[in-house]
C-alpha cells in the first residue's frame, strides 16, 4: 500500500499531545484547566487534518502511565473524553469523522464504554477521516493483548502457528487493518515516544515541535506537514539512482 495520499499529505499522522500541564503551570493555573485547553486543540486539529485530507488521525488522549496521577487530574481526564463525545459527537458524525478508541477497556467505567461504544457504532459507516482515540493505551500493553488473541485463535484451531506472519499479527492489535502511521508528531520539544503505537511506528517519521498541546494550532501542523513531505523514506531500502555519469 503506498504511505501517502495522492497529494503527498500522510495517510496517518499520530500525535502525542505533550504539554498540557506545562502551558497551565506557567500562567499559574491547575494542570486540569491545562488538559480543558488541550481539548480545543483537539478540536482544530480534527477539523484541519480533515481539511488537509489525511485519512487517519490518531491522538494519544491518555496513557495507562497516566493512572498514576493525582486522582483529581485522572477523573478530570476521564471526564474530559466523556464531555467530548457529548459535545462533539454530532459534528463528527456531520463531517464523516469515524470515531474508534484503541487501549485497554475493561479499567474504564460502564458510564465511558457506553459512550465509547455509542460513539463508535454512530460513526462507524463514515469514510472521509478516521479519528483513533489512544485511551488507556500502553503499546507494550497492546502487543501483549495482541499476543493472547493470536494463542486463543491457535488453541481454537482457527490458526496455524506457521501462518502467524508480521501481517497477521498486526490484525490482531488494537488498530487492526488501519494503515501505519507516517507522521508521528509529539508536542512540545520532548523527543520520547512513550509506550505510543511501538509496533506501528516502525517506520514512520517523527515531528517535535516546541509548542505546548493547547497553543497548537493549524499552521504548525501544516509545518509538520511540510517537514514530511520533504523527507525521503527509504523503508530499509537504498535511495535510487537519479542520474549516471559516464
Ligand atoms: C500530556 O500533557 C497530556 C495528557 C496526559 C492528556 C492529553 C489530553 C487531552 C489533550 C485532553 C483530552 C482529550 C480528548 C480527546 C478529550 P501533560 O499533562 O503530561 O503535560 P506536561 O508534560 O506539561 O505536564
Amino acid at each position: 500500500m503506498p504511505p501517502l495520499t495522492h497529494s503527498g499529505v500522510p495517510r496517518h499522522v499520530a500525535i502525542i499531545m505533550d504539554g498540557n500541564g506545562r502551558w497551565a503551570g506557567r500562567r499559574g493555573l491547575p494542570r486540569t484547566l491545562g488538559h480543558r485547553k488541550g481539548v480545543e486543540s483537539v478540536r482544530r486539529i480534527v477539523r484541519h487534518a480533515g481539511n488537509r485530507g489525511v485519512g487517519v488521525l490518531t491522538l494519544y488522549a491518555f496513557s495507562r502511565e497516566n493512572w498514576n496521577r493525582p486522582k483529581a487530574e485522572v477523573s478530570e481526564l476521564m471526564g474530559l473524553l466523556q464531555r467530548y463525545i457529548r459535545s462533539d459527537l454530532e459534528e463528527l458524525v456531520e463531517q464523516g469523522v469515524r470515531v474508534q478508541v484503541i487501549g485497554g477497556r475493561h479499567d474504564l467505567n460502564s458510564t465511558l464504554l457506553g459512550m465509547i461504544e455509542n460513539a463508535e457504532a454512530r460513526t462507524a459507516h463514515n469514510d472521509r477521516m478516521h479519528l483513533v482515540l489512544a485511551f488507556n493505551y500502553g503499546g507494550r500493553d497492546e502487543i501483549v493483548r495482541a499476543a493472547r488473541r493470536a494463542a486463543e485463535a491457535v488453541a481454537r484451531g482457527e490458526l496455524a502457528v506457521e501462518a502467524l506472519d508480521e501481517a497477521r499479527f498486526a490484525g490482531f492489535l488494537d488498530t487492526g487493518t488501519l494503515p501505519d502511521p507516517d507522521l508521528v508528531i509529539r508536542t512540545s520539544g520532548e523527543q520520547r515516544i512513550s509506550n505510543f503505537l511501538l509496533w506501528q511506528s516502525a517506520y514512520a517519521e517523527y515531528s517535535f515541535p516546541d509548542a505546548l498541546w493547547p497553543d497548537f494550532d493549524e499552521a504548525m501542523f501544516d509545518e509538520a506537514l511540510r517537514d514530511f513531505a520533504g523527507r525521503e523514506r527509504r523503508f530499509g531500502t537504498v535511495p535510487p539512482v537519479t542520474s549516471v555519469s559516464t
